[in-house]
């Protein structure tokens, strides 16, 4: 039981934002620029190597005021300490959530039921480096005698979409004559695509599941073993082609990997919070241990900025703060992530499950029902593909997208003029969705009057630009733990639990049920609705129809 806790929408901090977006709606960017030639140096924050610009936002001094006074309010300082202290704050699992924990430094304590956990990630760290290192140098070798040349991790949600983003982030940086592949779905492409044209000999696998029960999973990988026995003949060869990364050893032992090759984390790190716990153990195999701890240390220092900076200068605190604006005073109902980096072409998917599976939710901590939204939707592609697709919506649609544009000062492939025509573009949406176009701009340009309506941009739309110095390692760490205390920020305020998934669970248990239907040739009385009922017997008369 939990106590019951005092009405958000009750507190005197949100009934002024209430009044005050009320009154501010009539506001429009360019008057608020134009009134303000300081604002653009003003409104943005720079820490940990981050330079956020949140200046193109629909606010004023006094909205930053308030919505920090909601912070105060909300408790969320106390919440921070609960979390780092290793609180069980994810009350309807009974667990602490201490991602925080995998990439604090030796010699840092923090304590889970009385045992330091520090000296616990770090002897998995050192445990993966070894495996990693010995993978990379082809010292590791195959069933047959051959050196390891594929690596194909198997995981789905946190288990897969980590990984898979930062191998695609550092791709910069890993070793470029092993092949990565990742595979998540249960659709059997997946794996046969992943498969196809490697050589079992020369392939490893490395099964990623926290609960080492998952159904997508635990399929994949049990066709992984057929595929692999296929060409290895032995079971013996399990052991040089399968490793796992689970908290669940019990399982792992019954798939047959030996748990010598188990690489361990905790009930402490949620799937969406564990890419950099041995769930990055592919991450460690592309770029190398010292590279994966540059990652740790880039992670580390957001925490320590998310810890201890004063709120309004705070990054996480006001990401997720004007997250709050926007979506709960403004009324926007998604978030577009527009990363112009092509190698982060898998963050917007990574943060989908972040934000969307940690903020969710339509009860506060108490069970009592929330009256208001909670998680907006998260979105996006990277540019500037997405200027050529959906970024019309953005600029003149009916709907209000707030934007986060990330951007990096250096490119890591520097070729002619490509980097200086990407960051131009980026620069321009912000511009174009903040200031947009007039009549009179639009007249002024010979636009002939019937056509003036369709060329001209409302503007004072918001976003954020988030500016970084180049794509490393360290600076991706930064960015995700950003944008992980940006959820924990805004999961605080509306009292939810950021950290409990009840919500996949219900879909999982009637697939459970469908299978055996599906796979039943007996005409028994199905019991589902009628559109269920008739789904399953469609799909039964097409595959019937199918194999004759
Ligand atoms: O179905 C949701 C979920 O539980 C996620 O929270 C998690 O990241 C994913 O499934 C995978 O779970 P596991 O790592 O236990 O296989």
């Amino acid at each position: 039981m939990t106590e019951s806790i005092p009405s958000l929408t009750e507190s005197s901090a949100w009934k002024a934002l209430e009044a005050h977006a009320a009154t501010n709606r009539a506001l429009h960017l360019r008057d608020l620029f134009a009134q303000d030639p300081t604002r653009g140096e003003r409104l943005k924050v720079e820490a940990a190597g981050v330079y956020l610009d949140y200046s193109k936002n629909r606010i004023t001094e006094e909205t930053v005021k308030l919505l920090l006074q909601l912070a105060e309010e909300s408790g969320l300082r106390s919440r921070i300490d609960a979390m780092f202290r290793g609180e069980k704050i994810n009350v309807t699992e009974k667990r602490a959530v201490l991602h925080v924990a995998l990439r604090a430094p030796i010699g840092d304590k923090i304590l889970v039921d009385g045992v330091d956990v520090v000296p616990l990630v770090h002897g998995v760290l050192d445990k993966m480096a070894v495996f990693a290192n010995s993978v990379r140098s082809g010292e590791w070798k195959g069933y047959t005698g051959k050196p390891i040349r594929n690596v194909i991790n198997i995981g789905i949600g946190g288990s897969d979409l980590g990984p898979v983003m930062a191998y695609e982030a550092l791709r910069h940086y890993s070793q470029r004559d092993l092949t990565f592949r990742f595979v998540s779905n249960v659709d059997g492409t997946d794996i046969a695509e992943a498969t196809r044209d490697l050589d079992a000999e020369e392939t490893l696998f490395i099964i990623s599941s926290k609960t080492f029960t998952t159904l997508e999973t635990m399929t994949n990988a049990h066709t992984a073993r057929a595929w692999a026995l296929e060409t290895l003949k032995h079971s013996g060869a399990i052991a040089k082609h399968f490793v796992a990364v689970s908290t669940n050893a019990e399982e792992v032992e019954h798939f047959g990997i030996d748990t010598a090759n188990m690489f361990g984390f905790w009930d402490w790190v949620g799937g969406r919070y564990s890419m950099d716990s041995a769930i990055g153990l592919s991450t460690m195999i592309a770029i190398g241990p010292d590279n994966f701890r540059r990652l740790l240390s880039g992670f580390h220092e957001m925490d320590a900025h998310f810890r201890n900076a004063p709120f309004e200068r705070n990054l996480p605190v006001l990401l997720g703060l004007l997250a709050i604006y926007n979506n709960n005073f403004l009324g926007a109902q998604s978030v577009a992530v527009l990363p112009y980096e092509q190698y982060l072409k898998r963050f917007p998917a990574y943060l989908q499950q972040l934000t969307m599976e940690s903020n969710g939710k339509h009860v506060t901590l108490d069970g009592t029902g929330v009256e208001y939204q909670t998680g907006p939707i998260y979105w996006g592609e990277p540019g500037t593909n997405g200027q050529h697709s959906f970024y019309q919506l953005i600029h003149q649609g009916t709907r209000l997208v707030p934007c986060d544009f990330i951007a990096f000062a250096q490119p890591l492939n520097s070729i002619g003029r490509h980097h200086d025509i990407l960051i131009a573009n980026v620069f321009a949406q912000a511009e174009a969705l903040a200031f947009g176009k007039t009549t009179q701009e639009v007249e002024a340009d010979g636009t002939p009057p019937w056509l003036a309506p369709h060329r001209i941009f409302d503007g004072n739309r918001p976003s954020n630009t988030i500016l970084l110095d180049r794509l490393t390692p360290a600076t991706l760490g930064k960015l995700v733990a950003l944008y992980e205390h940006s959820v924990f920020t805004q999961g605080a305020i509306w009292k939810i639990d950021s950290f409990d998934q009840w919500g996949v669970e219900l879909g999982k248990v009637l697939a459970q049920r469908i299978v055996p239907e599906l796979e039943s040739s007996k005409e028994e009385n199905l019991k589902h609705d009628s559109s269920t009922n008739a789904l399953i017997r469609q799909y039964r008369s097409i595959q019937k129809e199918g194999a004759k």
